[in-house]
């Protein structure tokens, strides 16, 4: 019988849980195969924004918890560098798993390849092309330590060979996020976010912004402007981000009449309000594609996206850094209407097997770069 594969999975924000769970439940039922440690960064403290997602998507409690908390970069990226380390010799896994693109994927991959442990990044090959993202660096970083690189959209492996990437380490599994929405179906049906906020289905916006570029900015209170003038039209549900929260009371901006602040909601309530509503206004990334997913039109206010097929295939549409842009939503969501979407290949809640399929099986002579 072959022996078990210890899996260790690295964990540190809000939207790396979603794309962790999945995996954690697929290596607990085969857990004759597997043994699964989580350790979570703690980069992500609230418990908004860390533990309601952890309960609600049966997780559980993490066996390692760092406790980095916020900072700069470097900071951060150093604190979960130092506070993983003796875990990873402690545990001596096979496999070091690190999903997306946060300071903890980077920071966890990079000890893990340094102690030669294979590491296996979830959500390889995204390319914004933008390199004064945070994200993209991280991303970049990232893919070039891993053995095992798991994509879920079709331009994913073709940027990774152009970076000299082996074909041998590309893997397209699917879109783990995707998996979790899939599960968590009959549960996000049950919530009926929209009535329990006063909101008509199906009549109403769902915004969230977060991204340093938009909110530690001038640009927010254009943003602001934007959504009150949209709410004239149909009323606005904005959950925001502590970041996005601090930010608007420094700038003495609120909410107030159509255009509703809220708290950051759990999981089940996010997507039972997104699922509902007439559309979304977003800089994140993982609303772009579950959007695409729940066929609900989404605009994203940046100037591009690590995600085209979202736009090429799915409901998506880049508005550009332009918050004036904002009024059009309403108008936008109407002419949407019009077209067909489609879901990318493998969209289809099985990632997380397709992955175990490839742990159970990788050697140890695969390399990310090519030879
Ligand atoms: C991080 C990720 C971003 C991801 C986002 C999801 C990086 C570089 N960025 O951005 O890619 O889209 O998570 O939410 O890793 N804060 C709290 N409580 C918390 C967490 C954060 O109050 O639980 C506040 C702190 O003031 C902190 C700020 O938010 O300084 C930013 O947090 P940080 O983790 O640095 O980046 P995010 O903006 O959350």
């Amino acid at each position: 019988m072959a022996e078990r594969r210890k899996i260790l999975s690295v964990v540190g924000t809000r939207p790396n849980f979603m794309k962790m769970a999945p995996i954690a439940a697929e290596l607990a039922r085969r857990d004759d195969r597997f043994e699964h440690v989580l350790v979570h960064t703690g980069q992500h403290y609230d418990d908004s924004m860390s533990h309601v997602f952890l309960e609600q998507l049966g997780v559980g409690e993490p066996d390692h918890q760092l406790h980095v908390g916020s900072g700069s970069h470097a900071q951060q990226t150093a604190r979960v560098m130092e506070r993983l380390e003796p875990v990873l010799l402690e545990e001596q896994p096979d496999f070091v798993l690190v999903p997306g693109d946060v300071n903890s994927t980077l920071a966890a991959a990079l000890v893990a390849v340094k102690l030669g442990i294979r590491v296996g990044h979830v959500e390889a090959g995204l390319r914004s092309f933008d390199r004064t993202m945070p994200e993209e660096i991280n991303r970049i970083v990232a893919d070039s330590v891993s053995d095992l690189l798991f994509t879920h959209s079709p331009e994913a492996a073709p940027n990774l060979v152009r970076e000299g990437c082996a074909d041998a380490s590309i893997h397209y599994v699917g879109n783990t996020m995707i998996d979790t929405l899939v599960a968590m179906g009959e549960r996000i049906e049950e919530v009926g976010a929209a009535v329990a906020h006063g909101l008509e289905p199906g009549g109403y916006l769902v915004v969230t912004l977060h991204r340093p570029a938009l909110v530690d900015g001038p640009l927010l209170a254009d943003a602001v402007a934007g959504l009150r003038q949209v709410a004239e039209q149909m009323p606005v549900i904005f959950p925001a981000h502590p970041r996005t929260r601090a930010a608007m009371h420094a700038l003495g901006l609120d909410g107030g009449g159509r255009l509703k602040i809220v708290e950051p909601l759990g999981y089940l309530e996010f997507l039972s309000l997104l699922a509902s509503a007439a559309g979304a206004l977003t800089d994140s990334g993982g609303i772009q594609e579950e959007t695409t997913f729940l066929h609900i039109p989404c605009f994203t206010l940046r100037d591009n996206t690590e995600r085209p097929v979202t736009v090429e295939m799915g409901t998506n549409a880049l508005l550009g850094l332009s918050p004036h842009r904002i009024e059009e939503v309403p108008a936008l969501i109407e002419a949407s209407a019009r077209r067909t979407p489609r879901v990318p290949p493998l969209w289809d809640g099985r990632a997380a097997q397709r992955i175990a399929d490839v742990l159970a099986c990788a050697g140890g002579a695969e390399r990310a770069v090519a030879a």
